[in-house]
């Protein structure tokens, strides 16, 4: 006689055990029964299909029909017996398995090959493969988002490319020459002790203008792009920068710069002032105000740092009763260093048209890490760094 699920009068847990006790044992002894793929699926629908299949009745018979008070304890049956039987349909599914006849070294047809049996599974020969099963949920790829440092170098390439500057890059790994040398800072001159140089290792036997480091800014690709192109000139210049600097909450060993630089036969002070002027407004709006002080840098002359009304305390200090810290209460930050580019400079590309008695231009740099910090009123910027999802998606 096939099983059948019994009704159940008697809801105690001995005769719960004893009515689960009975329907593993028809579930073990039917199981035996299947030898190929097409037992297996009536075995399949006999106790799983929705419509009347064992688990469904066993859910009406018992689980419906039990009294309130031993409903949760029936359930919990229930659910046991659930888990047992989709186990049991599982592990006796026939496999699988291929063999491929090698012919002259080419894998040919597949061939169907006798199963490889599981403990209790039987031994079945199939013909066909099983059809995509295209009602199973797909695997979510979750989209990445641009990196907020990343973001806020595009938007500052953005509104210089407006004004028809184009971008170019440069190596990371740099010569004393094009970090130094060429930009005007001479051998033992104090001014390289101000960038916090990584030198690499084992440079001692060349020349000291080959010696290779992390480069300190992305100054370097003034010359590199100059020795390349002819002015007139006008370049912006993202990149990845690096320095002996500890971590710590304002400062990383890699950070990144954007760099500028225009080139011109008539090119004056003004025309800085008003480049970047327009630049910090197309940023962070119109209403802030700039304010040029003078610096020092070895390959502009004059210098400059421009800063930016505190776009955060609307240049009060304060902010409510607090004293505004991104502007140390002082209403202005400093945004980037700039200057003219020094004539000593040009000469070491004067053959490719960089005559300093001709050509004139401004250069500017400024950290693309801390305008993002400003930006987003990020306090630390190890942040950027550390790949913590939680902290990077809030910028999706
Ligand atoms: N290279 C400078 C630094 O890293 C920043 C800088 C200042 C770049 C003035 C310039 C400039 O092009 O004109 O500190």
């Amino acid at each position: 006689m096939p099983y059948t699920v019994p009704k159940l009068t008697d809801f105690s847990a001995s005769a719960l055990a004893s009515a689960v006790r009975d329907l593993f044992s028809a579930l073990d002894s039917e199981s035996v029964a299947v030898h190929n793929d097409a037992d297996w699926k009536s075995f399949r629908d006999r106790w799983m299909a929705r419509k009347n299949g064992i688990l469904t009745q066993v859910n009406d018979v018992w689980l419906k029909a039990a009294p309130k008070e031993v409903k949760r304890d029936v359930g919990q049956r229930v659910n046991a017996v659930r888990a047992r039987v989709e186990e049991q349909v599982d592990s006796i599914r026939p496999k699988r398995v291929f063999s491929f006849r090698r012919s002259e070294g080419r894998v040919v047809e597949p061939e169907p090959a006798v199963a490889a049996t599981g403990a209790r599974g039987p031994t079945v020969i199939i013909s066909e493969p099983r059809p995509l099963d295209i009602s199973l949920p797909g695997i979510h790829r979750p989209i990445g988002a641009e990196h907020p440092v990343i973001q806020t170098m595009n938007e500052i390439v953005s509104v210089f490319r407006n004004l028809g500057y184009s971008v170019e890059e440069g190596p990371e790994i740099e010569t004393d020459y094009y970090n130094f040398e060429s930009l005007n800072f001479p051998p033992n001159h104090p001014a390289r002790d101000t960038q916090d140089t990584l030198f690499i290792a084992n440079q001692e036997s060349k020349p000291l203008r080959e010696r290779l480091l992390l480069r300190t800014h992305t100054s370097p690709v003034q010359i590199r792009t100059m020795e390349k192109l002819k002015p007139p000139i006008r370049i912006v210049i993202p990149g990845k920068v690096y320095r002996n600097d500890p971590p710590d909450a304002s400062h990383s060993p890699m950070f990144h710069q954007i760099e500028g630089l225009a080139v011109d036969y008539n090119i004056k002070f003004g025309d800085l002032k008003g480049t970047l002027d327009h630049f910090i407004k197309a940023l962070l709006g119109s209403s802030v105000k700039t304010r040029f002080k003078p610096s020092f840098f070895p390959f502009t002359e004059p210098s400059a740092e421009m800063m930016v009304s505190c776009f955060i305390c609307g240049g009060s200090g304060w902010r409510g009763n607090d004293p505004c810290r991104p502007c140390k209460q002082s209403g202005w930050i400093e945004i980037l260093g700039c200057g003219m580019v020094d004539p000593n400079v040009f000469e070491f590309v004067k053959d490719n048209g960089y005559d300093p008695k001709k050509v004139s231009g401004f250069a500017f740099g400024m950290g693309a890490d801390r305008l993002a910090i400003l930006k987003y009123g990020v306090d630390d910027i190890q942040l950027f760094f550390q790949g913590d999802v939680r902290f990077l998606e809030q910028f999706g």
